[in-house]
C-alpha cells in the first residue's frame, strides 16, 4: 500500500470527512515518521518520547476531548480509525496513544470536576503530560477487587500507601489514576478512584517490568509510601472507585481491539506480499492452497474484527446520549480482535517460514506485539467471562 494513501485497507462504512482527515493524518505520520523507528526502539526498550510528543501536536492523544480542554473534540470512531493506523506502524505508540485516550482522558472527561478537567485532562489531551492509569497489584489482576493498597483521609488530604503493578507509562508518566481501597470492609464498594501527581513525595517508580513485547511503551510498578494525595484529586466519590475503573476499561477495551485490529493487518500485508514473491517447487507460495487458505482466515477474521469494533465504536457513541453501557460490545471487540492479531501475527510468522523468525523482518515483532492484547486490559478468558455473565445472567 502506497503510504500516502490510507483508504485502499480502510472500511466500507461512510467516513465523514473529519473521521477521513484525522485516518488520513494517522496513516502518513505512522508510516513516515514511526514505521522507520519501530525496530530500534524495539530493540532498546527506549520510550518514544520525540514521536509521541508529536503525535499529542496532531491531536492524537485526546482526540474525544472536548477543543476547549485541548482535545480534537472527535468521536469514538476517529479515534479508532488513528489508532488502528498507528499501531500497524508500531504496536507500542499505539499502547502509548490508547492510555493517553482513552485509561486516562476518558475517564477524567466522564467523572472529573471541572478543575480537574482544566488541569490534568488538557495538560495529556494535548500530548504536554503523559497520562496513566493504574488498577493492577501484584496480587490482584482478573479479580481486581481484592486489591490491598490503602488510602486514608487526612483532613483535606488521603494518603496512599501501596504497590501496584503493571502500570503502563508508569515510568513517565506526569499522572496517574490511581485505584485504592478507602474501605476494605465494603471490597468493590470500598475502592476509590484518585488522580495522582508523580513529582509528589511519597510516590516511585518500581520495578520496570521486562516485556516479551511492546518493548517501547514503558511499563512498570508505582510504589506509595505516605503519598499525600488533596481530596480534590478523588475522582468520583469515595467508593464509586470500582465503577468508575470498570466504565473506563469499557472504553479502554475499544482501543486494546483497534490495536489489535491494527497489528493483525500490519501481519497480513506482509504475509500477502511474501506469498505473491517468494516461490519454491517452481511456483509462487501463494498458489499453495495451504498459504493461500491461511491468508483468507487472517483477510476474514481481520474484517470481522473491523465491524466488531465499529459496533462497539457506535455504542459508545450513543452512550453519550443514552447513559447505557457498551460493556458487552467492548468485550467481543476485545475477544475477537485480540485472537486475530495473534492469528494473523502467527500464521505470518509461518508463511515467511525462517524470514518469520528473524530479526530482519517485523514479522517476529507482530508475533510478540500481538500476544499482549490477549492478556492486558482484560484476559481472554475475562471478556468471555463478562460476555457469558451479560448474555445468561447466570454467575
Ligand atoms: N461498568 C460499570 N459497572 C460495572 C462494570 C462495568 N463494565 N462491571 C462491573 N460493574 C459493577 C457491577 O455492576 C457491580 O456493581 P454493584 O456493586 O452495584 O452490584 C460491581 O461493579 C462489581 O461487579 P462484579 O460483581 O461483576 O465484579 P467481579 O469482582 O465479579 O469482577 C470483572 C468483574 C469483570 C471480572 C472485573 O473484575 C474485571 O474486569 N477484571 C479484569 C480487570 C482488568 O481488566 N484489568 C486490567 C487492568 S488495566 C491494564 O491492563 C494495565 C494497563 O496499564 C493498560
Amino acid at each position: 500500500m502506497a503510504a500516502s494513501d490510507a483508504s485502499q485497507t480502510g472500511p466500507s462504512l461512510l467516513l465523514s470527512s473529519e473521521q477521513e482527515m484525522i485516518r488520513q493524518t494517522a496513516h502518513d505520520f505512522a508510516q513516515n515518521e514511526i514505521a522507520p523507528i519501530a525496530a530500534q526502539f524495539d530493540e532498546t526498550g527506549e520510550f518514544p518520547s520525540e514521536t509521541i510528543r508529536k503525535m499529542g501536536e496532531l491531536g492524537l492523544m485526546g482526540i474525544e476531548v472536548p477543543e476547549e480542554y485541548g482535545g480534537a473534540g472527535m468521536d469514538t470512531l476517529a479515534y479508532v480509525l488513528a489508532l488502528e493506523e498507528i499501531s500497524k506502524a508500531d504496536a507500542a505508540h499505539g499502547a502509548i496513544m490508547s492510555v493517553n485516550n482513552s485509561l486516562f482522558c476518558y475517564g477524567i472527561n466522564r467523572f472529573g470536576t471541572e478543575a480537574q478537567k482544566q488541569k490534568y485532562m488538557r495538560a495529556v489531551a494535548s500530548g504536554k503530560s503523559i497520562g496513566a492509569y493504574s488498577l493492577t497489584e501484584p496480587m490482584s489482576g482478573s479479580d481486581a477487587g481484592t486489591m490491598r493498597s490503602r488510602a486514608v483521609r487526612d483532613g483535606d488530604f488521603y494518603v496512599l500507601n501501596g504497590r501496584k503493578s503493571w502500570v503502563t507509562s508508569g515510568p513517565v508518566a506526569d499522572y496517574i489514576v490511581v485505584f485504592i481501597m478507602t474501605d476494605p470492609r465494603k471490597r468493590h464498594q470500598g475502592i476509590s478512584a484518585f488522580i495522582i501527581e508523580t513529582r509528589q513525595p511519597g510516590f516511585a517508580v518500581g520495578k520496570k517490568e521486562p516485556k516479551l513485547g511492546i518493548r517501547a511503551s514503558a511499563t512498570s510498578e508505582i510504589v506509595f509510601e505516605g503519598h499525600r494525595c488533596p481530596a480534590a484529586n478523588r475522582l468520583g466519590q469515595e467508593g464509586e472507585g470500582f465503577k468508575i475503573a470498570m466504565t473506563v476499561l469499557d472504553a479502554g477495551r475499544i482501543g486494546i481491539a483497534s490495536q489489535a485490529l491494527g497489528i493483525a493487518e500490519a501481519a497480513y500485508e506482509a504475509a500477502v506480499l511474501y506469498a505473491k514473491e517468494r516461490e519454491a517447487f517452481g511456483q509462487k507460495i501463494g498458489q499453495f492452497q495451504g498459504i493461500s487458505f491461511k491468508l483468507v482466515d487472517m483477510k476474514t477474521r481481520i474484517e470481522a474484527s473491523r465491524l466488531l469494533i465499529y459496533q462497539a465504536a457506535l455504542a459508545k457513541e450513543r452512550a453519550k446520549n443514552t447513559g447505557q453501557r457498551f460493556t458487552l460490545e467492548a468485550a467481543m471487540a476485545k475477544l475477537f480482535s485480540a485472537e486475530t492479531a495473534m492469528f494473523c501475527a502467527h500464521a505470518a510468522v509461518q508463511i515467511h517460514g525462517g524470514m518469520g523468525y528473524s530479526k530482519e523482518l517485523p514479522i517476529e515483532r507482530y508475533f510478540r506485539d500481538a500476544k499482549i492484547t490477549e492478556i492486558y486490559e482484560g484476559t481472554s478468558e475475562i471478556q468471555r467471562m463478562v460476555i457469558a455473565r451479560l448474555e445468561t445472567g447466570l454467575r
